[in-house]
Order: structure tokens, then sequence, then C-alpha cells
């Protein structure tokens, strides 16, 4: 596929700026602690995996302007800040703050320069892995079907998609594996508001892969499961507790719930690196509050090409905008790692992280 991030010889971070998409492919340039920061808070960069490389480069940014360990702690703790519950955040500085911690000033910044590559490389197999188990799960999903013909119905919620990470995505890379198969496959898109992931990135990105799919209102989803359209539903992650509950973004626990309620299997793909042993259960989790104006307020364009932001929601009624939810773990059929396919409890937790990474 083609990676989301990148940098260049002057060492410049560069990747896609997600907020005009699907309607202006603008890439941009971040040379700074703060421009990974502000890419991060203002969501020009988002998805887990890919905040935590951001977060990965600013930590390495930082430290080729100031090495000093006040730096180093400063910096860790404003941009763990940016973005509170996708948990690939705060592993990746974590990571990245472990590897240059006992080095000598000077080496700190290439150290952590390197680091954060590794971090990018990695992702990038690790969700082509996840592909290769999903695909395979879905693949056998598709032979156990009784009485339906024709492509493999699945539904998708937010974008955790190749934009979502360096390449590849998460829920979306065992389906471009089935694609690239020639395996016939369709995506039913959640168009996940208040930001509309899934209308404006996860439809762009099968679109430009060639994957037939369709956007359908976030609402739509339980009358499809319950009129047997779907074969299942899988979604991405921000974070796995210990217990297997998974926070991701919100609506998802409704989706879980209707597909518990019709019998669709309900899958959630992540790198081992967004489970959290240390987060007890999903009541742990923290949950993002976003502004009030995402919810007020819709973007996109004209018919004439221009750009236009309006207001749906009186100006008086109040707005709560929590970004994520929790979906229990027993609404989890099961979780699709870089290592294969576990159950969302302690033990399948615990099995998947001690496993070797293959
Ligand atoms: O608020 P966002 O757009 O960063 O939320 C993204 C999601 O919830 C994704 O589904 C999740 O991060 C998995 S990304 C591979």
């Amino acid at each position: 596929m083609s990676r989301t991030l990148w940098t260049d010889e002057q060492g410049v971070v560069r990747t896609i700026d997600q907020t005009v998409l699907p309607f202006e492919r603008r890439e941009i340039a971040l040379r700074s602690p703060d421009d990974c920061d502000r890419a991060i808070r203002e969501m020009q960069v988002r998805g887990a995996p890919l905040i935590g490389a951001v977060g990965a480069y600013g930590l390495a940014l930082a430290l080729r302007a100031d090495p000093s360990d006040a730096s180093l702690e400063h910096a860790c703790e404003r941009l763990a800040a940016a973005r509170p519950t996708a948990v690939n955040l705060r592993w990746a500085l974590g990571r990245v703050r472990r590897r240059v911690a006992a080095a000598p000033s000077a080496r700190r910044a290439a150290l952590a320069w390197d680091e954060a590559g590794r971090i990018c490389d990695e992702d990038v197999a690790c969700n082509e892995r996840i592909g290769t188990h999903g695909a395979r799960l879905l693949r056998d999903l598709a032979a156990r079907r009784s009485g339906r013909a024709g492509a493999l119905q699945l539904l998708t919620h937010c974008n955790a998609g190749r934009i979502a990470t360096v390449d590849y995505g998460t829920a979306l890379a065992p389906i471009y594996r089935l694609h690239a198969e020639g395996f016939p496959v369709h995506v039913w898109v959640d168009e996940t508001r208040p930001r509309n992931q899934g209308a404006a990135l996860t439809a762009w990105e099968l679109a430009e892969r060639g994957v037939a799919h369709t956007v359908i209102a976030d609402n739509a989803g339980g009358l499809l499961m319950m009129q047997g359209r779907v074969d299942a539903v899988i979604v991405g992650c921000d974070r796995v507790a210990a217990n297997g509950d998974v926070a991701n973004k919100v609506g998802t626990y409704l989706k879980a719930l209707a597909a518990r309620d019709n019998g669709v299997p309900f899958y959630v793909a992540c790198p081992v690196s967004t489970i959290d042993p240390d987060t007890p259960d999903g009541a742990s989790i923290p949950i993002e509050e976003r502004a009030a104006r995402e919810v007020t307020h819709l973007s996109g364009i004209l018919d004439d090409g221009s750009r236009a932001t309006v207001r749906v929601v009186p100006a008086g009624s109040a707005v709560a905008n929590p970004a994520f939810d929790i979906t229990p773990a027993r609404l989890v059929t099961a979780l699709v790692t870089e290592r294969g396919v576990c159950d969302a409890s302690a033990g399948g937790l615990r099995a998947v992280l001690e496993a070797d990474a293959r």
C-alpha cells in the first residue's frame, strides 16, 4: 500500500491532513513538537496507531531542540495529554522515553528518531499480519454461511483503515487482504457522527482501493443486521482493558448490542500495543470529551466545490460530545491481533501478550 507518515532527508515528518479529506489531499510538514501536538489535538492525524507514531516523532523533535531531562518530561506529559483515550499514544511515548532515558544528551535525539521510525515499521508489519489473521477468520465465516451467496457483508464503524495507522489499517486490513485475493466483499460504512470518519475517511479509502462499500447513517446498522444483511461487524479500537472491555469511537457499543441481538459476530482488530494491562476494565478508561462545535456544526463542500460549515443544532441547546464508548468484553466475539485471534477476556489477552511476536 503506501504510508501515511514518512520523513524526508531534512528530518521533517510528513503526513496527510485528514481534516480536509475526502475533498482535498493535502500533505503537511511536522517540524516541531508543537506541530505534532497540534496535529494530534486538531485531528489532522487520528486513529490510535497513527497518533502514537506522530507522538513518538514529536518527542524526537523535542529532544532535537533540547535533549535535557526536563525537556523529555515536559514533552512526554504534553503529548500524552493531546488525546487521552487511545493508549497507543502513551505506549509510543513510553517506548521512546525508555530508549533515551539512560543515553547521554548528545545521543538522545538520534535514538528517539530511530525508535519512532521503528514504531512506524512495526505498525506496518503488525497491520499486515492483522490482515492475514483477520482474512482467515472472515474466509472461514464465509464458508460457514448458510443460505446466502454473494459477497461477504461486513459492517464497520469510524475509520480503522490505512490512514488511521501508518499503513494497511487494523479493521480494514483483513478487508484489503480479501479484496486483493479477489474474495468478494462488501462493506457497510457507518457515517460516524459527529466527525464523520466513516463517511469521509473510510469511504474515501475503500473507494481509492476499489472495495465495494455503501455509506449508511449511523442508526441504520441495527435494521441491516435484523434483516440478515450483515455477516460480521469489524471495528478497530483505541484501548483494550485487562478484562477485555474495548474503547472505540462512540456508537461502537450500540453496534455490538445490535450484533449480539441478531447473532452477528462482532470482531475488534488491533495491534497488541492497544492492549493496556494497566487499565483493569472499561470503566477505568478515560473518555475524551470533545468540543460541542463538532456536534452543532457540519462541514463539507457545496455543489460548486467550495467548502462550507453549517450549524445544525439550535443555538440555545446544550450539547455533550463524548468521543468514545465502551463495549463490554461479553459482546466481543474475538480480538484480531498481529499475534493471532483471541478471546476478549483476561486469559485471552494474557495469552496474546505473552505469545512471541511472530
Ligand atoms: O477520534 P479518532 O478518529 O482518532 O478515533 C479513531 C477510532 O476510534 C478508531 O476506530 C481507532 O482508533 C482504531 S484506528 C486503527
